[in-house]
């Protein structure tokens, strides 16, 4: 089994609430763009080393539920409506970021699920790239307000294709 770098990043998420073992974010952040890495268990495996040679990492498989995703989906979602007005503080921008990416990442796992229709995985992934848009957008060096409502109206959207599909 390989582990992919998107799988990564989902994998870093998932261990912190997560007693279970998962390939640390330390050894994702060594693998180069485009490569694969086998991984071995915890007890063989030091901070300091790159790729163990012997063993192999599970196949990815989602523990949440959907509606445990959406959970954190929708919540995180909220958030990011309750920043948006908030013009007056200093963390809003770091908070749309931060959620943002929470959604992009959820919605990164949610893929992962093979639901019906057969675009939702299309779906899915639509969703995880305007969450992405999103937090970079609120990232810029002078963030364009118009950019970042228009952008949340997008998301929304891109959540009510989902949800208005047959599942
Ligand atoms: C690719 C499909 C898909 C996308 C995209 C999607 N959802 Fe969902 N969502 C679902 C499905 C399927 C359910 C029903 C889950 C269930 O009950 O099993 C759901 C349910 C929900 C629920 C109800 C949770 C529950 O079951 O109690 C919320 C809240 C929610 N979604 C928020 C969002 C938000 C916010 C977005 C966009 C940022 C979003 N979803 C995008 C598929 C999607």
């Amino acid at each position: 089994m390989t582990v992919t770098r998107p799988l990564c990043a989902a994998f870093a998420l998932i261990t912190l609430s997560s007693a279970l073992w998962f390939p640390s974010a330390a050894s994702c952040a060594t693998l180069p763009a485009g490569t694969t890495s086998s991984v071995v268990a915890p007890a063989a495996m030091s901070d300091d080393e790159q790729t163990p040679d012997a063993g192999e990492a599970p196949p990815f498989k989602p523990f949440a539920r959907v509606s445990s995703l959406m959970a954190g989906i929708g919540s995180a979602f909220g958030k990011i409506g309750e920043a948006l007005p908030q013009t007056d503080d200093e963390h809003r921008l770091d908070a749309i970021t931060a959620w943002s990416e929470v959604i992009a990442e959820l919605s990164n796992v949610n893929t992962q699920h093979r639901r019906k229709p057969d675009s939702y995985l299309e779906m899915a992934a639509d969703t995880r790239s305007i969450a992405l848009e999103l937090s970079r957008a609120a990232r810029a060096e002078v963030p364009d307000e118009a950019q970042l409502k228009a952008l949340f109206t997008n998301l929304d959207n891109s959540c009510s294709t989902c949800h208005d599909a047959d599942h």
